[in-house]
């Protein structure tokens, strides 16, 4: 059957209706789920029913995954995140565990590893237990990169060109001290990188969109530290703004999909001693690195 969808906010999004993620997709319906995905970035299911296995096959047919730098935050499959304040005996966490820590560096305007040198593609969602419906927080909230870039000034625009950005994922350590420092090996194999504060894609017509994270640093290469910083707390507010932003207000069984190179995205805050959010992510990795509008087009 061919595919149903509907917009969710005039700028981006859809929701589509009648797909289920657990069978088998057809070419045709993979084929239009990737063209939403180019030209609507993020895409809401609902009511699937998806494990860890089911999640991770349904990922699959978009590209390779990932496997998470951390090796003791995972459970049976090493390409599947928990993103959870429960353990996986079921036991609610600590608001100190270092994994409910994790999560809550989430709250920070991000796109998935951007520590990366080549930065991930998609990221899928899974919802295993939420919050209650009438309770405020625990919301997925995302930006448009595109959007935000279109809307700088031309002054902003060419200020902005040739700058980069730091990424690493150590950095949590450095907003939230009180995490384990990460092992020999996980140092070793995630170095800091940096990216292109504007990026370029190709697969666009070579458009341009920002491109910055706020949990992986806050250091702009070409800049001195303060003005670096106060450029960052800047952009941190500018892409806040509604007019740029879509909040997915989260039921059990929802599966949400998004492109990472577009969109940026937060948790927003929730009372994580209260309540129970047990959340499962598979991410598909990028096939190319960052291109900045001084980089060669080739
Ligand atoms: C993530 C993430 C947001 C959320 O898993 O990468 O940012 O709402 N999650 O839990
Ligand atoms: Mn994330």
């Amino acid at each position: 059957m061919e595919i149903q969808y509907k917009l969710l906010s005039p700028n981006f999004g859809v929701e589509i209706n009648n797909i289920d993620c657990s069978k088998e997709i057809s070419n045709s319906n993979l084929s239009i789920i990737n063209k939403l995905i180019q030209e609507k970035h993020f895409i809401y299911l609902k009511d699937q029913s998806l494990d860890e296995k089911k999640l991770s096959n349904f990922a699959k047919n978009f590209g390779k995954l990932e496997v998470y730098p951390e090796k003791d935050k995972t459970k049976k499959f090493k390409q599947i995140f928990n993103v959870s304040n429960v353990s996986p005996e079921g036991i609610k966490l600590e608001p100190n565990d270092q994994r409910v820590i994790l999560q809550k560096n989430n709250e920070r305007w991000h796109t998935d590893s951007s520590y990366r040198f080549i930065p991930s593609y998609l990221s899928f969602l899974y919802g295993l237990e939420v919050l209650p419906p009438n309770v405020k927080g625990g919301e997925t909230e995302f930006s448009n990169m595109l959007l935000a870039y279109d809307s700088l000034t031309k002054k902003q625009k060419q200020k902005f060109a040739p700058l980069h950005q730091v990424h690493s994922y150590n950095d949590i350590r450095r907003l939230e001290p009180s995490m384990p420092p990460l092992s020999h090996e996980e140092r070793e194999n995630f170095p800091p990188v940096s990216h292109p504060l504007i990026r370029v894609h190709p697969d666009r017509s070579f458009k341009y969109s920002l491109f910055f994270t706020s949990n992986t640093s806050q250091e702009i290469s070409g800049m001195t530290l303060t003005k670096g910083r106060n450029l960052h707390k800047w952009l941190v507010k500018y892409v806040s703004n509604s007019k740029f932003c879509y909040k997915h207000k989260w039921k059990k069984n929802d599966l949400i999909i998004w492109d990472n190179r577009v969109l940026l995205h937060r948790v927003k805050s929730y009372d994580y001693k209260k309540y129970k959010r047990v959340l499962i992510r598979a991410t598909v990795a990028g096939k190319n690195y960052v291109l900045g509008p001084y980089s060669n087009k080739i």
